[in-house]
């Protein structure tokens, strides 16, 4: 089950500490998020099961984390200057501005005029001035997508790190759009994250890659709770198409507002190498500098066998995080009734992504052994590297089950007089069936770490 709507995730969001509007106490800033205290466990463990898929579990992929502030040059020659735009339409009688793509026919969505001028390029990417002077003369990007510094750090992964084709870079972090009519919660936001592997492979077998990649990603989105009937694929016309992709298949997921984009896979063949190194060339005359025109100052590999050096082609899997987040958050939201006619709310995360794995519950608060046993339960199961367990002692039980329930705990502990003065068990409590064991203490850790890794 999702949820019914947007309002219903967003209101839970922001209830139990997920996601606020960003500058919240000045009345927010359109487009920006921030994440709450559970939302940050929530991200970053959708992140690290990102990162464990692509660069622990694989050999052929290395990590990359670059600056977000880019030299314009990188952003000239990678396209994006001259083509990363939106069709930008203003009504003349609100003055209001729109995305002429996202309007239904020529009506303004705000007064119902059609008076709207004709749309004219507009480009997404933040400038800011660089050092002290703002005369314009000195700015960078903030940048658009990580993947370029990806492209202009080619050879010096290649160099410090010797790979063989096919191989990847990964690199998750944030990216900047100066979207036109950001909206639908984190779905199209302004500032927002990325997870994006290069994978670079032979020209010739990127079709190959391109569909392997397409097939790996659908089936790391099923491992995250998100349910296969809730994705589509979407090979985007030529027409959609971005600059530097000879083809794109997008998983498209049934979000509360719709079926949109959650992850592009493109292939960007050899554009954005070719151009940078190219272009380096441009930019070394320009500079007044003696062009480097030996093999190896390339953006290419050279083929161990025959010794020649080759652009490779690139398959690029680029995912957004934060429209991960809110699928992952539609996905698990479940509202169940209860046999005594009551309602729950159970975000039903895999335990890998849920924010607290578990949150021990000492039955009394004020009963000095069994606080002193609990603390010490906590302290054990941190030590596991699971992620965040909880320590508790808000002392209603029953309350903590239903508030952990609703944040997606999957086990809680509970420590009682049973556990400190007859036989050192503790009960525990899943949040999927309900169902409460008593487990020995000294088989918790066990007990968790299985639980955990499903
Ligand atoms: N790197 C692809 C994108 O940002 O859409």
């Amino acid at each position: 089950m999702t949820a019914k709507n947007m309002e219903e995730l967003v209101a839970l969001a922001k209830r139990r500490g997920f996601i606020f509007q960003s500058s919240d106490i000045y009345g927010g800033l359109q487009g920006v998020y921030d994440y709450g205290p559970l939302g940050v466990e929530l991200k970053n463990n959708l992140k690290a099961a990102w990162w464990r898929a692509m660069v622990y579990d694989r050999d052929d992929v290395e990590g990359l984390d670059a600056a977000i502030l880019t030299n314009p040059t990188t952003l000239r020659y990678s396209g994006h200057e001259a083509t990363f735009t939106d069709p930008l339409v203003d009504c003349r009688a609100c003055k209001s501005r729109w995305r002429a793509d996202h309007l239904n026919g020529d009506q303004c969505p705000n007064c119902g005029s059609n008076d709207l001028t004709e749309p004219r390029p507009f480009n997404l990417m933040f400038k800011t001035a660089v050092g002290p002077v703002d005369d314009g003369g000195s700015f960078a990007y903030l940048r658009p997508e990580t993947a370029q510094a990806i492209f202009t750090n080619f050879k010096n992964i290649l160099d410090s790190t010797s790979p063989k084709l096919p191989f990847g870079i990964a690199q998750i972090g944030k990216a900047f759009r100066n979207e036109i009519t950001p909206r639908n919660f984190i779905f199209r936001v302004r500032e927002f994250e990325q997870m994006e592997l290069e994978f670079f492979v032979k020209p010739g077998e990127d079709e190959h890659w391109h569909e392997q990649w397409v097939a790996e990603r659908l089936s790391w989105w099923a491992a995250q709770g998100v349910n296969e009937t809730n994705l589509e694929l979407y090979h985007v016309p030529a027409e959609e198409l971005a600059h530097y992709s000879k083809s794109t298949v997008d998983l498209m997921y049934r979000f509360p507002h719709g079926l949109e984009e959650l992850e592009g896979i493109a292939n960007r063949t050899d554009y954005d190498l070719g151009s940078h190194t190219k272009n380096q060339k441009d930019y070394d005359i320009q500079a007044n500098v003696q062009p480097n025109t030996d093999a190896n100052a390339k953006l290419a590999i050279q083929d161990l066998e025959s010794k020649a050096w080759q652009i490779p082609y690139v398959i690029e899997p680029s995912a957004g995080v934060d429209r991960g987040v809110l699928a992952v958050m539609n996905e698990a939201y479940t509202i169940e009734r209860l046999d005594d006619g009551k309602e729950r709310t159970v975000m039903r995360f895999k335990p890998h992504l849920a924010p607290i794995k578990v949150a021990i519950l000492p039955l009394k608060r004020n009963h000095e052994g069994i606080v002193t046993k609990a603390k010490e339960l906590k302290k054990t199961l941190q030590k596991l590297g699971l992620g965040r367990i909880l320590y508790e002692d808000t002392g209603n039980i029953g309350k903590g089950y239903r508030r952990h329930d609703e944040v997606g705990t999957p086990l809680c502990v509970t420590v009682d007089f049973q556990t400190i003065e007859e036989d050192d068990t503790v009960t525990i409590r899943n949040r999927d069936t309900m169902a409460q064991e008593r487990v020995h203490t000294s088989d918790l850790s066990a007990y968790v770490s299985q639980y955990m890794s499903q």
